[in-house]
């Protein structure tokens, strides 16, 4: 480098300086375009009720949460175009998702992943133990009069004459995403408990006589029906006043989960989040169910919303008075 090109690149390191320096405050100051998610608060992403007529309503849930720093994304709706529309009128950035939890494998809480997937690829995907949606499958093909195996040539049997007993690992409907399915209730951040339930009243269902197909996914049930609840997963996370319970749609029964979470986590719960899944039940079931979480559970606050019901809003309104809190499309529980 000759001396005169070195004295007009030291003229212009001033410049340079300074054009970094501006583009670094201009970067600060311009507005990212994209709602700052505030510790603590829920919003709700996708539902069929709300108050703002510019966001679309349909049957589903999603919600998003900031909690310890984290920005938890829980479930994702029913359709991927309308959760990404809803998505983009509340301003919710979902590159900055730190993991999601899916609830369980409905259509209504997880065809927005795909669109989420497409966006942030790589993000930490929390799955019930689902068989039916990727996770690993325990299975024995040994069948009946097993001695029969032998006669048959090895080309004709599983495996070259291996083990009949075995496991599957599927590459499941989220191929080659970050996704992990949880089996049971556990910690997966100081203060953040997944809660894993399993539905007694919906599940999976094998009635093939004999053996179940898959060895240890299902419950002997009765006769020779063997069955698997489906399974869900809920979040909770522990604040000072107790913990801050989010649920899908609660096919567990939103008390079984609430006994779950408290022996898991020994702590009071202060607020329920989420689809509290009453639609199917009368009046009587629905005052019980309430007088259960009120004075059994001594559940603090509710913010029902999705498969809750309209008979359950209102009489969870009518029961929790100030301590219900409304949480339709769009709206923000602190
Ligand atoms: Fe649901």
């Amino acid at each position: 480098m000759n001396y005169s090109r070195f004295k007009l690149i030291f003229r212009l390191l001033p410049v340079i300086f300074f054009l970094q320096y501006f583009n670094s405050v201009y970067a600060q100051k311009k507005p990212a375009g994209f709602k700052e998610i505030k510790e603590g608060e829920i919003i709700n992403l996708y539902d069929a009720f709300g108050k703002d007529s510019m966001l679309k309503k349909d049957f589903g849930f999603s919600c998003i949460t900031k909690f310890h720093g984290k920005i938890i994304l829980f479930d994702a709706g029913s359709n991927a175009d309308l959760f990404k529309y809803n998505c983009k009128k509340l301003a919710i950035d979902l590159r900055k998702v730190d993991f999601v939890v899916v609830s369980h494998g409905h259509f209504d809480h997880l065809n927005g992943i795909d669109y989420l997937l497409s966006i942030h690829p790589k993000v930490k995907i929390y799955f019930p133990y689902d068989i039916f949606w990727g996770a690993p499958v325990p299975f024995d093909a040994t069948g009946q009069e097993i001695s029969c195996k032998d006669s048959l040539p090895s080309y004709q049997q599983y495996f070259d004459g291996g083990p009949t007993k075995f496991t599957i690992h599927q590459s499941g409907r989220f191929w080659n995403s970050n996704i992990e399915f949880v089996k049971s209730s556990r910690e997966i951040m100081p203060g953040l408990h997944l809660i894993a339930t399993s539905s007694s009243y919906m599940g999976y269902f094998s009635c093939y006589p004999n053996k179940s197909f898959v060895e240890g996914q299902f419950n002997q049930a009765k006769d020779e029906c063997k069955q698997s609840g489906l399974p869900e997963l809920s979040c909770s996370m522990k604040t000072e006043n107790g913990q801050i319970l989010i649920v899908g749609c609660s096919h567990t029964g939103i008390d079984n989960i609430i006994a779950e979470t408290r022996k898991i986590t020994e702590d009071k719960i202060d607020l329920v989040y989420g689809g509290f899944h009453m639609i199917p039940f009368d009046r009587k079931q629905t005052i019980d169910l309430i007088f259960k979480l009120k004075n059994e559970f001594m559940v603090k606050r509710v913010a029902p919303a999705h498969c809750t019901g309209h008979l359950a809003f209102k009489l969870l309104q009518d029961s929790f008075e100030k301590n219900y809190l409304y949480a339709g499309l769009g709206s923000v529980v602190k």
